[in-house]
């Protein structure tokens, strides 16, 4: 109890942090996190990551690219990130790996104009179209689900090559996915990563697995090939077993994990058949993502901050 108290007080310290950017200096310039950092990024350019993702597709996983960054607070950020977006499909499809992109619209101007940030992102769209490639809206603060949602489902009409994220921690959750399956749009069942209020998303753990699970099998039956992503062992364990007893065959749904997040069970999955798309993200604006990575897990909050403090005491 006292250490769920604990790991939920440091969760909700490095996210409040992610957000703010009130550690970045320390973060990024102690030597010892890079180690950490290097882990969850496939590098800082796209040669980089297409390295990355080349090593990936050799050992039979699909892959989906993140372009990092978020929250621009001009225009022209947003349409050099979407600039990056397009550089990065086309360097995709020249070298015959996977054109499929993961696109968070905070860093394509929604805190700006909703309607120019689906100007920007329809870029993105429409070159992923030419390519045979696919856009998945990842799904920020449940401040954004609303305008988020509404473009991904613009964007779907327009092209047919857009899918969206939902979060089972979300209340709301229940009913969006419901809309998502009647207008056939892709979904990924995530559990959510930000700092919610209780009025909007459950606390608890295991509502928030009671929570998936529940979503994930009404994808399972009548989603249009949904994407579980998650690392929890229990509910792929749940997963595979729902569809042995249903009958659904591998193709019709796919598995999504982190790039660095339970190597082990991204292999076994795609061992046993099933097909394990990998979120491979890259570039110089790791921080609010790597931020988010570290809340997920005591033990890398731990690393981080004895490395800090294990700095510190260095210098002083
Ligand atoms: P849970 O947090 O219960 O972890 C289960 C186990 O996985 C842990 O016990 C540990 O072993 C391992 N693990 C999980 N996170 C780890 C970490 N960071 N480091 C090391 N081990 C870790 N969220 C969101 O809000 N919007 C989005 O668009 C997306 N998109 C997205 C795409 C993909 C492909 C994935 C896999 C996840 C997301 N997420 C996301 C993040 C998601 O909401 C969630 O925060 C994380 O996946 C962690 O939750 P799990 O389901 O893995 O379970």
């Amino acid at each position: 109890m006292i250490r769920d108290l604990g790991a939920r007080a440091l969760r909700g310290g490095f996210l409040w942090a992610a957000e703010r950017g009130s550690l970045r200096k320390a973060v990024t310039t102690v030597p010892a996190t890079h180690a950490l950092v290097s882990r969850f990024v496939a590098g800082e350019t796209l040669d980089e990551a297409v390295a990355g993702l080349r090593a990936l597709h050799d050992r039979r996983f699909r892959t989906t690219v993140d372009v990092l960054g978020e929250s621009v607070s001009d225009g022209h950020a947003a349409e050099e990130a979407a600039g990056q977006y397009v550089a990065a499909l086309d360097a995709l499809a020249r070298g015959a790996l996977d054109t499929n992109v993961s696109v968070k619209l905070t860093q394509m101007g929604l805190d700006l104009d909703p309607a120019f940030c689906l100007a920007t992102t329809r870029r993105i769209a429409a070159t992923a179209a030419t390519v045979g490639g696919f856009v998945r809206i990842d799904m920020e603060d449940h401040t954004r689900t609303d305008p988020t949602l509404a473009i991904a489902r613009q964007l779907h009409a327009e092209t047919g090559n857009v899918g969206a994220v939902v979060q089972a921690y979300l209340r709301r959750s229940a009913s969006d996915i419901e809309r998502l399956i009647t207008e056939g749009i892709r979904v990924r069942l995530c559990k959510g990563a930000y700092s919610e209020p209780a009025d909007v998303a459950f606390q608890d753990r295991a509502e928030v697995d009671a929570s998936y699970i529940a979503l994930m099998e009404r994808l399972l039956i009548d989603g249009t090939y949904p994407a579980l992503a998650t690392h929890d062992p229990a509910i792929i364990d749940r997963a595979r077993s729902f569809v042995r007893a249903h009958g659904i065959d591998a193709s019709r749904f796919e598995f999504q994990m982190l790039y660095g997040v339970r190597r082990d069970l991204q292999e076994r999955l795609v061992r046993d058949g099933f097909t394990v798309r990998v979120y491979v993200p890259f570039g110089r604006d790791w921080y609010p993502y790597f931020m988010r990575r570290l809340a997920e897990r005591p033990a890398n909050v731990l690393f981080v901050v004895r490395s800090l403090l294990g700095e510190r005491g260095s210098r002083d």
